[in-house]
């Protein structure tokens, strides 16, 4: 009774986050112009509005809004540094479906940018939303003390890039062998160490980011910055259950593609019983990161449930 009351109100508020992040992001992707720019040519705006709204399940947002909210932080502030988080993980989503990198034409149950506009769109659309974020977290709106948004955007920088998402993706299209004649064996340390900067990073600032707005202090930043850690490994092992057992239909992106293509993932190492196992103790470890701060974290926890138990 207790685990789907926190369920309901964990959808619930994963809900009103995702409605909030999208009323933000049509503002701040609307027509006008910001002090500074010259224009914003109407094609790229539609496919930056096309990439970021309309879809997801916002789970990077619930993340920087909820553990903010662990230190009373207005959601107007959190829902900024969310919106901006939005917006990388947007664009490497983009970026991921090209012919170059994994090639797939269905993207949260639409066509992807590149079939829906081209590849060319798809590139500036990447790098529009990548430097859009850091101009959303370097706004007066995302917090007044400048220290603190200096702190958010080196926290993103270094997420995102070379030791981030980015570099993670590098690693995960080495390992699928293009660049040598012998691909590359990679182990599970190897494969986790690969998760934890494709995937992991990002969902790991969400939760530093409400630490950062929160002004945390040095244990209660620890925790948030493992909890995250351990909800991104979940995340993409979720992610790769979901490649074998789910169908496109209810994922809203293509399945089955992952083994062909010679992707590197906890499932292919440890096989689907083991890798769930591992999710469902990676669950608990995420929930127990979480006890110093009591019942407050209730939502935070059942957000650790969702992601080992979601089909989609
Ligand atoms: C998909 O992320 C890409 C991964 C990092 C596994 P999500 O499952 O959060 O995708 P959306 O935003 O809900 O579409
Ligand atoms: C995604 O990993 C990681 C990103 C940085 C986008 P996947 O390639 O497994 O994500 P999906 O399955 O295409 O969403
Ligand atoms: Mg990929
Ligand atoms: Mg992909
Ligand atoms: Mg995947």
């Amino acid at each position: 009774m207790a685990v789907n009351d926190g369920g309901a109100q964990f959808e619930a508020r994963l809900g009103e986050i995702a409605a909030s992040t999208e009323s933000l992001l049509d503002r701040l992707l609307g027509p006008g112009q910001a002090a500074g720019e010259r224009a914003r040519p109407a094609r790229l705006l539609e496919a930056m509005r096309y990439a970021s709204l309309g879809g997801g399940k916002r789970f990077r947002p619930f993340l920087v809004v909820e553990t903010a909210a662990l230190f009373a932080v207005p959601p107007e502030r959190s829902l900024m540094a969310a919106a901006a988080l939005e917006c990388v993980h947007c664009y490497s989503l983009v970026h991921d479906d090209m012919p170059a990198m994994d090639n797939d034409d269905l993207r949260r149950g639409r066509p992807t940018l590149h079939k829906a506009f081209d590849e060319a769109t798809a590139i500036l659309v990447g790098d529009s939303l990548l430097t859009f974020a850091f101009d959303i977290l370097a706004r007066p709106e995302t917090h007044p003390d400048p220290g603190v948004r200096i702190a958010l955007v080196l926290g993103l920088s270094r997420a995102a890039g070379l030791g981030g998402m980015a570099g993670g993706q590098m690693l995960d299209l080495a390992a699928e062998g293009r660049f040598a004649a012998t691909p590359p064996q990679l182990d599970l340390p190897d494969v986790e160490q690969l998760q934890a900067m494709k995937t992991g990073a990002l969902l790991r600032y969400g939760c530093v980011a409400g630490a950062i707005l929160g002004s945390a202090d040095e244990h209660q930043r620890t925790a948030l910055d493992r909890f995250g850690a351990i909800i991104g490994e979940a995340f993409q092992i979720a992610d790769d259950i979901l490649d074998v057992e789910g169908d496109a239909a209810t994922v809203g992106k293509a399945t089955g593609k992952d083994a062909d293509a010679h992707k590197a993932t906890a499932v292919g190492i440890l096989g689907i019983a083991a890798a769930k196992k591992r999710l469902f103790g990676l669950i608990d470890q995420a929930e127990s990161a979480l006890a110093l701060f009591g019942p407050n974290a209730a939502l935070l926890k059942a957000a650790a449930r969702f992601v080992a138990q979601r089909r989609a």
